[in-house]
């Protein structure tokens, strides 16, 4: 299988929707009328889930003209809240068809579907034109792809000049090699982490001002036992995503994920940069 579909098949698993919806059932969500904070739990699959979203965008200024692209948007959490918090248009593209579809019904259901629209495709390689994007930010996705010069470069390529971007992303820590599964990866083969020396060298060389690039390792700490403590409790934790997108992969992942963060073979990091005139 080659990577993009070997990607694709780690995310997949076909019956997505129904599991969503039992899921929000079981919180006392009906699934024809969630709100966004009742998907939030399940729609930000990344780190940290809402929490980073909101640091995401609070890094940003956008207005209800702009457009803005969310790279491997997933089920879309991410976009809708931009949209709602900024009132502008954002494009969501993906490689795993499934997501794309569940992210366009959940996007109906709210509301938004003449704001947010969602794309499959592959980062690397994106069947949008030149500088149409005022902004565009990707969480949790780069250490799927291989080629980083090619998205580098194709992200450059479909802002305008000035435009911002932001990357979060796990970057790779000096502490080993990681365990496998984790949530992004089935395997080590398509997993491609890169430093935070070499994310940043990448992006400059592609073209972009790296004006911020920090670790957010001390929050993902303070998030995982803020989570235990909730499970200790007997709650469900804040963030659902992993469990609900990997079912009997999950805890492994999890696991392996949070060691890796302990350990420091991993660090989670948020960049913004701006393309250069
Ligand atoms: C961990 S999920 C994050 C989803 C979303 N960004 C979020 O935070 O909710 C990673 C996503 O990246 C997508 N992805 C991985 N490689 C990609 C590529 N080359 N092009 C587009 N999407 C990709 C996957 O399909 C998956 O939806």
């Amino acid at each position: 299988m080659h990577t993009e579909g070997e990607v694709s098949a780690h995310y997949s698993r076909g019956d997505l929707l129904s599991r969503l919806n039992a899921a929000l059932l079981d919180d006392g969500v009906d699934p024809d009328r969630p709100s966004i904070e009742a998907l939030a739990p399940y729609d930000q699959f990344h780190g940290r889930g809402l929490e980073a979203t909101l640091e995401v965008a609070a890094l940003v200024q956008a207005g209800p003209a702009d457009h803005v692209l969310d790279i491997g948007s997933g089920i879309g959490g991410p976009a809708r809240w931009f949209a709602q918090r900024f009132g502008c248009h954002v494009t969501g593209i993906d490689l795993t068809p499934e997501f794309c579809d569940v992210a366009r019904h959940l996007t109906h259901l709210l509301g938004l579907a003449d704001k947010v629209s969602f794309t499959v495709g592959d980062a690397a390689a994106m069947p949008f034109a030149d500088a149409g994007f005022d902004g565009a930010y990707s969480m949790n996705v780069s250490m799927n792809i291989a080629d980083k010069g090619a998205f580098y470069r194709e992200i450059h390529r479909v802002l305008r000049p000035g435009a911002w971007l932001v990357l979060s992303e796990v970057a790779k820590g000096e502490g080993g090699e990681l365990d496998y599964p984790t949530p992004w990866a089935s395997s080590a083969r398509t997993s491609f982490l890169t430093t935070p020396q070499e994310t940043q060298r990448g992006l400059q060389s592609a073209g972009f001002d790296v004006i911020r690039l920090h670790s957010t390792l001390d929050e993902a700490r303070a998030y995982g036992a803020r989570s235990r403590a909730m499970v200790e409790r007997g709650e469900k934790p804040p963030h659902r995503a992993v469990m609900l997108i990997h079912a009997d992969l999950a805890a492994r992942a999890i696991a392996n994920t949070a060691r890796g963060i302990h350990e420091g073979r991993i660090i989670p990091i948020e960049v913004l940069c701006r393309k250069l005139q």
